[in-house]
């Protein structure tokens, strides 16, 4: 266990955050010592408990994080059952996203290809059903092994049991309730602590990728690259590319500027809301969601509200999309919240939607 620990390159908006205490878990053995490690216990039972992935889908409010980091870094790869059409796979939370797409993109497996090159580890993968250009990765989730870091205790969640729907899960929806409660706690310091029945932490996910499969084309501009490149009869293998260089157009490389790709959550409103904006815009992106509700690009919202490449000392909104939200380096997590609290005010003033963050904000 690490006191103080800076977990600057452990998220990739690059903010030096310290951490109380953190622990790297590299096996089950690891894990079981971690459910005894009194600091653990302490921090656990009062809600001080940050499990900790690939750092690409969070913000930090504050540079001191009290509590107790678990890094989960579990490794491997195991093919668990093959038949003539599918393939089980079983891949620890450890493994880098990347990293395993394009393992099964070499594999000639379908149904990753479309989420290539997403940053972040597989463990997280799950948490917000990470999606791209028409795919989720629920529809490739079989179940989703985890252990239980109250009672020590695993437990498998099947595809259903994870309650997956866009950008969200049991498992995030799990993390939200915790931190509510861990941030009226800060503020109420009456409150007992304890309360938490479980803490479920992802140590692997098994995947049902399949031999034969149909490639998804149409979302955004994949099939005008294709075209423009002349590929006519486009493999597993040059979707993945064609996907991996239209992100590499659109997004922030973040090993070099800071991001965690989207910030906002597309909005969704009524279709009463959509034809009112309609009339104003007539060029208005949407896609359909259910029969009442459709949902807006929030890229496009704040591109409209003209935030598109606004620099403000460390931190800015993304010259090539609006969605993301960047660290130019030497700032503080309080730059990127009021930043955020802007483009949600004048949003809500253009066009009378609120945009909301799909960062976890801790
Ligand atoms: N748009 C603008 N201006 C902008 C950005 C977007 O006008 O600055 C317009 C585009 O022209 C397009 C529409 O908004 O008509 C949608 O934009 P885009 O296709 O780039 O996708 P998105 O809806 O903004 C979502 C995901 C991304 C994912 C892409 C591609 C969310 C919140 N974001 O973005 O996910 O890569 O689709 O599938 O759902 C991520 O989660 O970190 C992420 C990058």
């Amino acid at each position: 266990m690490e006191k103080n620990f800076s977990l600057r390159e452990l998220n990739t908006f690059g903010f030096d955050v310290k951490a109380r205490y953190f622990q790297e878990l590299k096996s089950m053995d690891d894990i079981h010592e971690l459910t005894r490690n009194p600091k653990f216990i302490e921090c656990r039972d009062a809600s001080r408990i940050l499990i900790l992935s690939g750092g690409s889908n969070i913000l930090f409010s504050d540079e001191f994080y009290d509590g107790f980091v678990v890094y989960p870094n579990l490794k491997g790869i195991e093919t668990l059952e093959e038949t003539d059409k599918t393939v089980k796979i079983r891949c620890y939370c450890g493994e880098v996203w990347k990293d395993f797409v394009d393992y099964t993109v070499s594999r000639k497996l379908y149904r990753l290809e479309n989420l290539s090159d997403i940053p972040g580890k597989v463990g997280a993968a799950p948490v917000q059903n990470i999606g791209a250009y028409g795919a989720e990765v629920k529809d490739a989730i079989y179940q989703v092994h985890t252990i239980d870091l109250v009672s020590g205790k695993t437990k498998v969640f099947c595809n259903e049991e994870c309650h997956f729907s866009y950008r969200n899960s049991v498992f995030k929806e799990l993390i939200s309730q915790r931190t509510t409660h861990a941030l009226s706690q800060r503020d109420d310091k009456s409150l007992p602590g304890g309360t938490w029945h479980a803490l479920y932490m992802i140590f692997a996910v098994d995947f049902i990728l399949k031999k034969h499969g149909e490639l998804k084309l149409d979302y955004g501009n994949i099939r005008n690259y294709l075209i423009s490149n002349n590929i006519t009869s486009p493999t597993l293998q040059d979707v993945a590319a064609t996907v991996k260089a239209i992100r590499a157009e659109k997004l922030p490389e973040v090993s070099v500027i800071g991001s965690v790709g989207s910030f906002f959550q597309n909005a969704i409103v009524t279709n009463e809301k959509f034809l009112e904006l309609k009339e104003c815009y007539d060029n208005i992106p949407s896609y359909p969601t259910d029969s009442a509700f459709v949902k807006i690009p929030s890229g496009w919202l704040i591109d409209k509200a003209g935030w598109k490449g606004y620099r403000e000392s460390h931190v800015g909104v993304w010259d090539k999309q609006a969605l993301v939200l960047v660290h130019y380096g030497g700032g503080k997590p309080q730059e990127i919240l009021d930043l955020m609290k802007k483009i949600q005010d004048s949003v809500k003033e253009k066009f009378g939607i609120e945009i909301n963050p799909e960062v976890n904000i801790v």
